[in-house]
């Protein structure tokens, strides 16, 4: 790969980055297939270049039976036929850093697709073979095998155990999928599992990738007696947050610091604990994680002013920066998130018809986008955030195709929702995701009202969540104080946050229902119309002064 252009050294450039995440399926489509693929991101750069973002991270674009959105790997070394080639994606990656953006891969080491090589060799091998031992394949428990081996669940639903079927047609041995029953998990204890993924951290980083995202990367280990799951206080979790981790994610930073150019790994690492999370942030293992905590924190003062705190406590004695989420391809959109009258973020209350006022939602997701841009570390924006997309909740339940939702008997609409195809243009759905005269509707339908929503709409509108954005993120590069940095709270009225991120710089917040007193300054940018020296309820502002 000797004329592949590396990232240049710019060592910390990780610890103020803005990354824009892209959900390949729902992006741009080039073919006209009505699914998004790699040469429509291509053909997108220069928004992304305009938006100003750092990087991309790019949600799995490898061969996959699509069971759960690509998360089902099958090959990592390739690329799904339906998003392109393996080609096009280093020309991605070239063409992203000419423009100085650099591409994050998604690697999912927890598990791989029931499609995979590996798993088709365990499944004929047939009992007892070695290549069985690659994963976690138990007897059932009952008289006949008939139980599941132990009473772990699926985070889709359901147990996390799936049987199998033996060659002579009688129910077999289980395998464990703490995912789908697409999704067997692998058994980091095996050599093989090891070697294997360092090797493909090689592959994409030998073809520029400037990082990786690593999927479900506290759930990876398991306790090899794969022993109930209990409630008995001191008992160490069986599957989260085990001990033995550490020492895999030390591998592989040693492999992305043998690399020029700061090549960071971003941990999906989904803890209650503070303390527990930044574990993995020491020196030696990751770069960042992503901040849950922020993310799924409801729209109130104590609790947003909490979460602040705490986020920066647990980062400190580690030295990595903190990251600010929003929204993602798993969560609600953040303006319908902020238009509930609850406003934080749980799996578990996923429902569908809750009541959301869009308008509220909006203003509050403004605000919040001035209040993630304006806090120490790097910030994570999802595609279609900067379009303030809400979730689209009237999918025709036959077009869903989340895992979530199947194994939900119709209860849990599951995660499409926020995955529909991006709008760029026109007045009529494709709304130029797909190019003009595409018969192939989009993957997922999008809602016939998102005329204005669409990127060009939103360009020419001053007022726009888009031209928000990029006012944002142009003041964001310009400010010395922003990005990685100092904080300080300054004194507040009772529901406003106020904080200093350097001399000069102040960035103030009303999430109490009246207007707040404007703190002295020069105003640099507003969520929203200010009132003579007053700042409305759920408005940002960043001042100089
Ligand atoms: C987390 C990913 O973000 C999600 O989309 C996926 O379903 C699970 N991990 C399993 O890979």
């Amino acid at each position: 790969m000797a004329d592949t252009p590396q990232p240049e050294a710019d060592e910390n450039w990780w610890r103020g980055a803005v990354i824009y995440q892209v959900y390949p399926r729902s992006f741009a489509d080039s073919n006209g297939d009505g699914t998004g693929d790699l040469a429509g991101v291509r053909s997108r750069l220069p928004y992304l270049a305009e938006l100003g973002v750092n990087a991309l991270w790019f949600c799995p674009w490898y061969p996959s039976p699509m069971a759960d959105g690509g998360y089902d790997v099958a090959d990592y070394r390739d690329v799904e036929p339906v998003f392109g080639t393996l080609a096009e994606a280093e020309k991605l990656i070239s063409e992203a850093l000419a423009l100085g953006i650099r591409t994050i891969i998604d690697i999912v080491p927890n598990h791989i697709s029931a499609a995979h090589p590996w798993f088709r060799e365990a499944l004929a091998a047939g009992p007892g073979s070695p290549a069985r031992e690659r994963f976690w394949f138990r007897p059932g428990r009952g008289e006949h095998g008939e139980l599941p081996p132990n009473n772990w669940p699926s985070q889709f639903g359901g147990p996390a155990w799936t049987r199998t079927t033996d060659q002579d047609g009688t129910p077999g041995d289980w395998f464990l999928n703490l995912f789908d029953s697409e999704q067997p998990d692998l058994n980091w204890n095996h050599p093989d599992v090891r070697a294997e993924h360092e090797d493909i951290l090689r592959f994409w980083f030998d073809r520029g990738a400037g990082g990786v995202r690593i999927d479900s990367a506290a759930m990876v280990s398991k306790d090899p007696g794969l022993p109930d799951l209990t409630d008995e206080p001191g008992v160490p979790h069986p599957y989260v947050d085990r001990d033995e981790l550490h020492d895999i994610y030390r591998g592989w930073r040693s492999i992305a610091d043998s690399y020029p150019g700061a090549r960071i790994l971003v941990g999906e690492v989904w803890l209650p604990d503070a303390e527990r999370f930044a574990r993995y942030l020491r020196p030696d293992e990751m770069h960042t994680a992503f901040n849950f905590d922020f993310l799924a924190c409801p729209w109130e003062p104590a609790r947003l002013r909490t979460s602040i705190d705490t986020t920066l406590a647990a980062h400190a004695p580690v030295s990595a920066p903190a990251t600010w989420v929003l929204c993602n391809h798993d969560v609600t959109r953040t303006v319908t998130r902020y238009g509930r009258a609850d406003t934080g973020f749980d799996f578990a209350t996923k429902a569908f018809g809750i009541p959301t006022d869009l308008e509220l939602g909006t203003r509050r997701a403004r605000a919040a986008a001035l209040l993630t841009l304006a806090l120490p570390g790097s910030v994570y924006l999802y595609q279609g955030e900067e379009l303030g997309l809400p979730e689209v909740e009237d999918i025709p339940l036959d077009k869903l195709q989340d895992p979530m939702y199947l194994r939900s008997a119709d209860t849990n609409p599951g995660r499409d929702g926020c995955r529909v195809p991006l709008p760029w243009g026109g007045s009529a759905s494709p709304f130029g995701f797909s190019p003009a005269g595409t018969t192939a509707e989009p993957w997922l339908p999008q809602p016939a009202d998102w005329a204005s929503r669409t990127a060009d709409a939103q360009a020419a509108d001053p007022d726009s969540m888009l031209s928000l954005y990029r006012a944002a993120m142009r003041l964001r590069r310009a400010e010395a104080g922003l990005g990685d940095g100092s904080f300080a709270w300054l004194d507040s009225a009772p529901g406003v946050l106020a904080f200093r991120r350097s001399p000069e710089f102040v960035c103030v917040l009303n999430l109490a229902d009246s207007p707040a007193q404007l703190p002295e300054g020069t105003v640099l940018l507003a969520s929203g119309p200010l009132a003579e020296g007053r700042l409305p309820a759920d408005t940002a502002v960043w001042l100089r002064g």
